[in-house]
């Protein structure tokens, strides 16, 4: 169970408009490592929180923002930056939203969650940084809030595991080795080396997020693979898109499960 007091202060994050405010007080209670004893939180749907951000920033409809940069530009590899600076914002959310939006776990399910938000957090510094480097900051750009919203979407926790790790996380691994390639192509290394540092926690998070995936719908008499099935034909993408095969069997994907994201067969490693 969830203590009352760790949901507040998770909720006080979520809403904190200033970003490095936000990320300390997210390292705050990453280290600290309390979340069972005292007041426990009440059963019930998780209360959606919309995260809060600076109020000169623009955030558009996700739709509104499809424009692929150019990376051989210095600025198309800005916005490439500026957005995966963004990302790793919302994904420090999300790992906390997978703390406080489920208050009756075991404690190794909230162990888990709050070290990968730990290393969500020094992502979006080390994005942070680099923007800095690039003689930018995080905000000038508009960005989007996709993902806090597709995961306060789903509220049942099979849903959020399959959805958010599985789905999300898992898309980042896809397109990760794709950008690395073409930053360092553009001879932007610093930045290349920025996302594979990323790209090795990810695999982590994946992993873990199927764990317990896993985990929930044993507990339930589901089963896992088909019940992913279902969900990722509805996020499957109608276009052709890059797909870190070995990642994500590193990450727990079993073979059926990546030909439903893909949406065609794949032949036998
Ligand atoms: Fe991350
Ligand atoms: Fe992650």
């Amino acid at each position: 169970m969830l203590e009352a007091s760790v949901q507040d202060e998770i909720h006080g994050i979520l809403r904190e408009t200033d970003i490095p405010r936000k990320l300390h007080a997210a390292e705050h209670l990453v280290r600290e490592q309390r979340f069972v004893g005292g007041a426990t939180v009440g059963a019930g749907a998780p209360r959606a929180v919309r995260p809060g951000r600076p109020a000169h920033w623009t955030i558009l409809p996700a739709l509104e923002m499809t424009q692929r940069p150019d990376l051989q530009s210095p600025d198309g590899r800005f916005q490439l930056m500026h957005s995966v600076a963004h990302i790793e914002v919302s994904a420090v959310e999300l790992a906390l939203m997978a703390v406080a939006d489920f208050p009756d776990q075991e404690s190794g399910y909230y162990r888990d969650m709050l070290s990968i938000a730990g290393e969500e957090v020094e992502h979006a510094w080390l994005l942070w940084n680099r923007l800095g480097e690039m003689g930018g900051e995080l905000g000038q750009e508009p960005v989007h809030l996709a993902l806090w919203e597709t995961a306060a979407a789903h509220s049942d926790l099979a849903e959020r595991l399959a959805v958010v790790p599985r789905i999300l996380e898992a898309k980042g691994l896809d397109v990760s080795a794709k950008l690395r390639g073409r930053l360092r192509g553009a001879r932007d290394v610093a930045s290349a080396e920025v996302l594979d540092r990323v790209y090795h926690d990810e695999i982590g998070h994946v992993r873990r997020g199927t764990h317990w995936y896993r985990t929930i719908c044993h507990r339930r008499g589901l089963d896992p693979e088909s019940h992913f099935i279902g969900l990722a034909e509805q996020f499957r993408s109608t276009r052709p898109i890059p797909f870190d095969r070995r990642g994500r069997e590193k990450a727990g994907f079993t073979k059926r499960e990546m030909e439903a994201v893909l949406g065609r067969e794949l032949p036998d490693p």
